[in-house]
């Protein structure tokens, strides 16, 4: 077993502040990770777009966030954040994840765009049954 601990934080969603906390908690764990600035940018804004979901879409505006270490693929280190909520759920996760699309004002451009910043993505929804996104970024080689 490796003598290391590693990391793993679990932060609550409740309305907007828990946005900044989580946000900022993400970026810290990446930077402590070795993850370079524009990473560590990417990383946190990932993690606002998910709870900003959380604060507009889910029940009460409340879910959770835990971020923990994870090795990648090829042994790399790296971040798993899961994001989850008890709201109503996503009834048809591809046509949320197009970008434009949007059951509010908003641009529809959360989830792609979540996407995009991260190596991977996961949503495990559907109507009623509540929102569960596992996002994963390995870090490069050189760090950056
Ligand atoms: N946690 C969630 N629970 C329920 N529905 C969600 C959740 N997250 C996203 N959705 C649905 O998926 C749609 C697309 O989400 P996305 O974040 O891409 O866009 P948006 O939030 O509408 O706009 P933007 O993020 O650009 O401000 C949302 O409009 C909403 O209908
Ligand atoms: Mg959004």
């Amino acid at each position: 077993m490796n003598a290391r601990e590693s990391t793993e934080l679990l932060v609550p969603i409740e309305g907007e502040s828990g946005i900044v906390n989580a946000r900022s908690l993400a970026r810290n764990i990446a930077r402590e990770l070795g993850f370079g600035m524009v990473d560590q940018s990417r990383i946190a804004t990932a993690v606002s777009e998910l709870t900003r979901n959380i604060v507009r879409y889910a029940s009460g505006g409340r879910g959770e966030v835990v971020i923990r270490e994870v090795a990648g693929p090829a042994d790399q280190p790296g971040v798993e954040i899961v994001v989850s909520d008890e709201g109503p759920g996503i009834a048809d996760i591809e046509f949320a994840m197009r970008e434009g699309v949007s059951s509010s004002t908003g641009l529809g451009m959360g989830l792609p765009g979540t996407r995009r910043l991260m190596d991977e993505m996961k949503i495990e929804s559907g109507a009623g049954r509540g929102t569960v996104i596992t996002i994963r970024k390995w870090r490069r080689q050189s760090g950056k």
